[in-house]
């Protein structure tokens, strides 16, 4: 089977292993609030699933916290494995159905995991943002996993779920109402109130560095494309839209959005890998509302210089260790419990088909890195361990959309996170 014509695997729900699902970084910042998600929603029900991490205390502290939940959660297996320890991944990897890693940055963490999960055919979901070390992975394992049967889903959190599965919802209103897909998407975040970690800045850095060591990834990067199939990796200009400006349809100024350098190259991927659905002339594009006026414009040109000088200090070899330690949050820390409650996030879609537009809303409760995401992780979990009739996705490096489209917005809504077309 060639990447850009999946074959059609139906798959239904495996227990012959061990578990369900497996969490790695249990005990890290997002992961503690993955285990809390699963913990509560899956309370009484027949999914199996254990903490995984490389640290036996801490991994019984978290426990502890399941606990107080459910008494019954005080016998939730733990396993330690290590992402510096192929042999505890490939046991990890055997031993259940899905696994669902909060362990990043992934390109310093994840690939031995990734490897190991294609090897026997393990269905995988993370959180990365790490698009260089996305395309990496498609390289290297796109072929094996799609003869393995694993199906490996990157950026199921915040980035890219509502960007890609919220295009995917237009997408199909439009292909019910118009029966053609639309050519153009915009894509607006609405509002939105969250914070960072220190494990996502990690990640940032990390980016960057890898950059710094592998220059030739500054021309991968700057693709749209860089994540769709070898050999189809060229496409139609798509919309730079970095600098403050007014827009009549969003009733607002608009500013840079940080994420669109990476949910744009997922979009993409996911149009791919539905046989070019969206159209081989699809464009989309990301921006951020900033609101009306002149506060608006102020914030418009605020995000705009403020984005610029964070990037900028985090690449300068002198500043980034300044930055890191006096300004920003370090590994394992993030917003407070009361910040990430009082978080959310509201994106509006617009595409256009036939001269109208079909407007989506995608919206989640509670800061959106850290409280929304994982709702979204563990449902993508959820989704690949239990879902198997219903998914026709095929095995592969996917993404959200192209392995989970309708299944996982119904688990998601069923969540509490809107998905609507008005
Ligand atoms: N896409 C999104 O929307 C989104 C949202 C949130 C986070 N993220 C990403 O998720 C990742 C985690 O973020 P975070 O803030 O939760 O980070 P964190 O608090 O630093 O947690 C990292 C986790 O990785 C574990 N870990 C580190 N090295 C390991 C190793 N060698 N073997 C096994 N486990 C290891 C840590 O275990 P210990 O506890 O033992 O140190 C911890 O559980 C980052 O890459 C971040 O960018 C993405």
């Amino acid at each position: 089977m060639s990447e850009s014509s999946p074959a059609q695997t139906i798959r239904p729900r495996d227990r012959s292993r061990t578990y369900d699902i497996v969490l790695l970084g249990a005990t890290g910042f997002t992961g503690r609030y993955v285990a809390l998600e699963l913990a509560r929603r899956y309370l009484g029900s027949d999914l199996r699933w254990a903490l995984a991490g490389r640290n036996l205390k801490k991994l019984e502290r978290v426990r502890a916290e399941l606990a107080e939940i459910d008494p019954s959660y005080a016998a939730i297996d733990l396993v330690i494995a290590d992402s510096k320890d192929r042999v505890s991944l490939d046991a990890l990897a055997a031993s259940t159905s899905v696994v669902c890693t909060t362990v990043g940055p992934y390109a310093k963490y994840g690939s031995d995991l990734v490897a190991a999960c294609v090897a026997v055919g393990t269905d995988y979901c993370d959180l990365t943002g790490e698009v260089h070390w996305a395309r990496d992975m498609i390289d290297a394992h796109q072929e094996a996993a799609e003869a393995s049967g694993a199906r490996i889903v990157n950026f199921c959190g915040f980035d890219s779920i509502p960007s890609d599965l919220g295009t995917f919802m237009v997408q199909e209103a439009a292909k019910e109402r118009h029966g053609k897909t639309c050519n153009e998407v915009r894509y607006y975040m609405w509002r939105v109130s969250g914070g960072f970690s220190g494990g996502t800045v990690d990640s940032m850095v990390n980016t960057i560095e890898s950059i710094k060591e592998r220059p030739e990834l500054r021309k991968v990067l700057a693709n749209p494309f860089a994540l769709a199939p070898e050999g189809d990796r060229t496409g139609p200009r798509q919309p730079n839209r970095m600098s403050p400006h007014y827009s009549e349809e969003a009733r607002g100024w608009l500013g840079p959005f940080v994420m669109a350098p990476v949910n744009t190259r997922v979009v993409h991927r996911s149009n791919a890998l539905l046989g070019h659905e969206y159209g081989r002339d699809f464009v989309y594009s990301e921006v951020m509302r900033t609101g009306t006026g002149a506060r608006g414009a102020m914030m418009a040109a605020g995000i705009t210089v403020g984005l610029g000088a964070l990037l900028a200090s985090l690449g300068a070899d002198a500043i980034r260790p300044l930055v890191q330690k006096y300004i920003l949050p370090k590994p394992g820390e993030g917003p407070t419990p009361e910040a990430v409650e009082a978080g959310f996030f509201e994106a509006r879609i617009f595409g256009d088909v036939d001269g109208e537009v079909v407007e989506g809303k995608v919206r989640g409760e509670r800061d959106p890195g850290y409280g929304a995401t994982a709702t979204m992780l563990s449902e993508a979990a959820v989704c690949l361990a239990l879902d198997g009739e219903d998914l026709q996705s095929p095995a592969g490096i996917l993404t959200p959309a192209s392995a989970m489209g309708h299944t996982l917005i119904a688990r998601l809504r069923d969540a509490g996170m809107t998905f609507e077309v008005s």
